[in-house]
């Protein structure tokens, strides 16, 4: 089978700016230095990272140990993550947490108050009987108490699994009953684009006719304080308090135990438990929080993730607060009141580091390019991006409405799965060009192999993306599913090597360019092409917002593709069918006219996840006129199929 084909060319450089590098965490003397200590020895490399950055309780002896693909990491030492966030910053009158809500109110958390009221619910966790290695639910927005939950658990050894709270009862359900959890902690309720979400409602749901037999008690903090039924098992946060602060010695967890396990939908099947461990996880989010986001102690972070993906464990709760920087939460949606929200919240607080989804870019892109116009954005010193390739287009707007041309992008590539940035940019360091992640970090060997396992050397031909060396936060499996972990991510290589399900190419400067998921590449008239770049291409126009393309079956080529597409919204009146013939021509200026959709749709939105990725799986099914199989019960918009499949 050929390679995958390139057809972009950005070359566009930016170079860091003189002021941020000369105060920056990694200057390139450092990170010189830590790139060839770990070529030299890469033991020595994580033992001096894991000494500096972990306060142990008991110091580890070995590095990395154990059989591929079953790796153990730092194995003798003895740690508490909540006391590596919390009692190690008390004292110093610092703030830990900002948090807004939708209808603005604001509280401040100092890492004082934070750490009495961890304490305090952590003593209400072991009274009602939770015990080390008991599995917690956590069904809650983003707000301080979700973020108290996960830390108290943390400190109790107790292994939680935040479940995204807009997920359905049918979700939660399935979640529940895969880790045999014993408790859920939830709220009444609370608001969500002006209205209220009845999150106990969905808990009773997932719960009833003994659904989850596992679950012994539910714990609801009142949020909202709107009313909700009550029953037997369930317990309210504010009575299981203990009325003076109780002060709870951090469990003493081993390196290897497992922190918290978390959902991540795959494109078929029921979703992935992936486990992560104490140490490794926690020196992987410290470095690349001061490394990758340059996070110091007078930061305010605030990366927009809800603490129910991936990215909300790793740069809201766990990573900022070990490093002791104060971290804004908002609980509410992008756009409401209005789109210029998040510019609104960056200028009241003063917010340095802003961290979010190119589908928040794109979306704010298309309700307001200019709104960012009105705001003091100045306060502002990096910007990062993350969960899926961000288009060029979108970058340079990035960089010059909210950076104001002087904040280093970072497009960080990684996973739930590895646990922290995998391939991403050193701000004060690296040379950028909008759209390629750069480079791995240092400790990080990546290699782009083909389906044979051999390296595909040419410049920008792209295959298969893999991690070639073990790493601290790398995942510790799948909960209760040795065979699906061996299967997903080791088999193809025979465990050499980490298989990340995406397609990628190198530059001539040795740039990684993410190009889209394996499942999606599409097969033109023998021309194997990632879907990342024709859907770049096709967004670069002026009236396009977002693109997806599939591949259906045709005649002649093979496959074929389709383009599924959403306008800006003064656009949405073009008349679609000249409109298509102008972008088909668009693309064909901007990569040539293999990548030339054969069909192109319009329409009001695209069927993504709750954590805005496309779901390509399902158009492709609207594209072959298939039924719709899989799982769709991450899909956050489920009309939109209705719509889809109407228009063709
Ligand atoms: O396809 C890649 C894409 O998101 C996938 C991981 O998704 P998830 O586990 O939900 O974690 C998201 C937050 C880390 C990857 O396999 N992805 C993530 N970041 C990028 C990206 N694709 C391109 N560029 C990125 N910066």
């Amino acid at each position: 089978m050929k390679n995958i084909e390139s057809k972009l060319t950005e070359s566009r450089k930016y170079k860091p700016d003189a002021q941020f590098s000369s105060n920056a965490n990694l200057n390139p003397k450092l990170l010189k230095e830590l790139n060839s200590l770990y070529k030299k020895d890469p033991d020595k490399f994580w033992a001096n990272l894991a000494n500096k950055e972990i306060k142990w309780i008991k110091k580890f002896k070995s590095i990395c140990t154990g059989d591929a693909p079953f790796y153990q990491w730092f194995k003798e030492g003895k740690l508490n993550i909540s006391e590596n966030c919390l009692d190690r910053h008390r004292g110093n009158n610092k703030n830990a947490i900002i948090h807004i809500t939708e209808n603005n109110q604001k509280k401040i958390i100092s890492y004082d108050d934070l750490y009495l009221l961890v304490n305090n619910f952590s003593y209400s966790l072991k009274s009602i009987g939770l015990k080390k290695g008991d599995r917690v639910i956590i069904y809650m927005p983003t707000i301080p108490e979700s973020i108290i939950a996960m830390q108290s658990c943390a400190r109790l050894g107790l292994i939680h699994s935040v479940v995204f709270a807009g997920f359905s009862s049918e979700s939660l359900k399935n979640r529940i009953n895969d880790c045999s959890a014993k408790v859920v902690i939830t709220v009444d309720s609370f608001m969500r684009n002006g209205k209220v979400i009845q999150a106990k409602a969905i808990v009773d749901e997932a719960l009833m006719n003994e659904n989850c037999p596992t679950i012994d008690q539910c714990i609801v903090y009142k949020n909202l304080g709107k009313k909700i039924i009550f029953n037997d098992r369930d317990l309210w946060w504010h009575e299981i308090l203990s009325p003076k602060t109780e002060i709870v010695e951090p469990e003493v967890m081993s390196s290897e135990d497992s922190l918290f396990i978390l959902y991540t939908s795959g494109s078929t099947g029921k979703p992935k438990g992936i486990i992560h461990s104490t140490a490794g996880y926690l020196l992987n989010c410290i470095i690349t929080n001061k490394w990758v986001f340059d996070l110091k102690e007078n930061d305010i972070f605030w990366c927009t993730a809800d603490i129910g993906w991936i990215t909300g464990h790793s740069y809201v709760v766990y990573g900022p607060l070990a490093t002791g920087s104060t971290i804004l939460i908002y609980d509410g949606a992008p756009t409401f009141p209005k789109p210029d929200r998040f510019w609104d919240i960056i200028e009241n607080n003063k917010v340095t580091i802003f961290y979010t989804a190119p589908t928040a870019i794109r979306t704010l892109m298309k309700l307001g390019e200019d709104l960012p116009d009105k705001y003091d954005l100045s306060s502002l010193r990096l910007l990062g991006t993350v969960g899926e390739p961000i288009n060029p287009k979108a970058w340079v707007w990035y960089q010059l409405k909210i950076g104001n041309k002087k904040c280093p992008i970072v497009d960080t590539w990684w996973q739930t799965e590895t646990g922290a940035n995998i391939i991403a940019p050193i701000p004060g360091v690296t040379l950028t060009t909008p759209g390629t992640c750069t480079k791995p970090l240092p400790g990080i060997e990546i290699g782009i192999i083909d389906d044979y396992g051999n390296n595909v050397d040419s410049i920008n031909e792209g295959g298969n993306l893999v991690i070639k060396n073990p790493w601290p936060s790398m995942l510790r499996g799948i909960w209760g599913d040795k065979k699906r972990y061996l299967d997903t991510y080791w088999k193809k290589y025979n465990n050499k090597f980490y298989v990340t399900g995406d397609t990628a190419r190198k530059d001539k400067d040795g740039n990684i360019w993410i190009m889209g998921r394996s499942d999606d590449v599409v097969n033109i008239s023998g021309h194997r092409l990632g879907t990342m770049e024709i859907e770049s291409a096709i967004v670069s126009h002026q009236y396009v917002a977002e693109a997806a393309v599939v591949s259906y079956k045709h005649d002649v080529k093979g496959e074929a593709i389709h383009a599924f597409v959403t306008l800006k919204n003064n656009f949405i009146s073009y008349n679609n069918s000249d409109f298509s013939d102008d972008l088909r021509e668009w693309v064909k200026k901007k990569i040539g006219s293999i990548a030339k959709p054969e069909r192109i749709s319009f329409s009001d939105a695209l069927p993504k996840t709750r954590s805005g990725k496309i779901m390509r799986r399902l158009l492709r099914n609207i594209a072959r006129g298939e039924d719709i199989t899989g799982d769709t019960s991450t899909l956050e918009n489920e009309n939109i199929l209705i719509q889809l499949k109407n228009i063709l």
